[in-house]
């Protein structure tokens, strides 16, 4: 992603500092930090506390986990896995990766493993951002045609997002937002409504960021406005990204993406959800009983945090003192309500005839 004209990734290695670097999305909008992440502790914390989010991120971010760990102590594999598998509950990817470091590691000697470790983290890395680019371009060729069916009567393509796929939920690039940049990159004129998604704000924070950087045109809205836009002819497709999604094709995302889908189906408006195959959790089928949905603090709730004119960050009480909050981070999405899935191997409907043949 670009930021201030300069290229920067979500994740990646400092060789010179042998550290791994991420960007602090806690800190963002207001503050571009760059943290370092030394030990499997920090890398758990960097994961539970949302400092990396968005699952293909969670991923990499685990792999590079991992190696820390082994690095500190190489007879600890099974311990850091645990802990690592134990920070969120619903992103398919944690575990995916996970495993891949457990494949890799678990008939490797306790002297080699923190460099056998090192080179799978770095090939995650790599791989993301392959594959989110490729997502890009397979999601771009839908839009494209979606554009030459509208351009004889409007001047732009109007793409309703929620959350945040973007470049930080990835290494690099993003999922939605991929296709997002890669339309842009083929001169279709696209702005982007981006709901704010509570209650963190995903979208406010780090989407409406993320775009303003790429000087893409986007709109923020509060998140029961886009039904109201669709009703009014205001939204020409929406694309989102996805936690998990099952061999069937129900696709779980951030807490408020069904609602979206439903009013998208009401509205005959093409409702897309990009994802890598990593996403795709082939052991499930029935979405709403079998993935977990993570629930985190009624704090994110009843509080919001942001900057005061004076530049000060605050967090304030919104509600009555004491009021009982829930805070459900994440919903399932039907497949029935969904149009294409966009992977970095093709684009396929949301049914398991079509799901199945993109596993390998
Ligand atoms: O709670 P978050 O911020 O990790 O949730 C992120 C999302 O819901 C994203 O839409 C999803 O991970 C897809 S990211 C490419």
């Amino acid at each position: 992603m670009n930021i201030d004209g300069k290229h920067l990734q979500s994740i990646w290695f400092d060789k010179d500092l042998a550290v791994v670097k991420i960007i602090d999305q806690t800190k963002l909008p207001h503050e571009l930090v760059i943290a370092s992440l030394t030990t499997l502790a920090e890398s758990c914390h960097a994961i539970e506390s949302m400092q990396v989010r968005g699952a293909p991120l969670i991923g990499v971010a685990a792999a590079y986990g991992v190696y820390l760990a082994m690095l500190d102590e190489a007879q600890g594999l099974q311990y850091a896995l645990e802990k690592l598998a134990a920070t969120r509950p619903t992103a398919v990817n944690l575990q995916w990766a996970l495993s891949r470091m457990e494949e890799a590691l678990q008939n490797v000697p306790e002297d080699q493993r923190a460099g056998v470790a090192f080179d799978l983290a770095q090939t995650l890395e790599q791989e993301d951002i392959e594959i989110c680019a490729a997502i890009g371009v397979n999601g771009a060729d839908l839009l494209q045609k979606l554009w030459e069916e509208k351009r004889a009567t409007q001047t732009k393509l109007n793409v309703l997002t929620h959350c945040n796929a973007g470049a930080l939920a990835t290494v690099d690039w993003g999922t939605a937002l991929a296709v997002i940049y890669k339309a842009i990159e083929r001169n279709i004129p696209l702005h982007v409504w981006v709901d704010e998604t509570r209650p963190r704000n995903q979208g406010a924070a780090l989407t409406c960021w993320e775009l303003a950087q790429e000087g893409i045109a986007h709109t923020l809205i509060v998140d029961n406005a886009g039904g109201h836009l669709m009703q009014h002819g205001q939204v020409d497709v929406c694309i989102v990204g996805s936690d998990r999604t099952t061999l069937n094709g129900d696709v779980c995302n951030k807490i408020g993406t069904y609602l979206k889908a439903l009013a998208a189906k009401d509205n005959q408006i093409p409702f897309y959800v990009a994802l890598p195959v990593s996403s795709i959790d082939f052991s499930i089928s029935d979405g709403l009983r079998e993935i977990p949905i993570e629930e985190r603090s009624a704090l994110e709730v009843t509080h919001v945090t942001g900057v005061k004119d004076t530049g000060e960050l605050a967090t304030i009480r919104l509600s009555p003192e004491g009021v009982t909050a829930s805070n459900y981070g994440f919903d399932v999405t039907p497949a029935n309500l969904v149009s294409f899935l966009i992977t970095e191997r093709g684009v396929v409907k949301a049914k398991k005839s079509e799901i199945v043949s993109l596993k390998k």
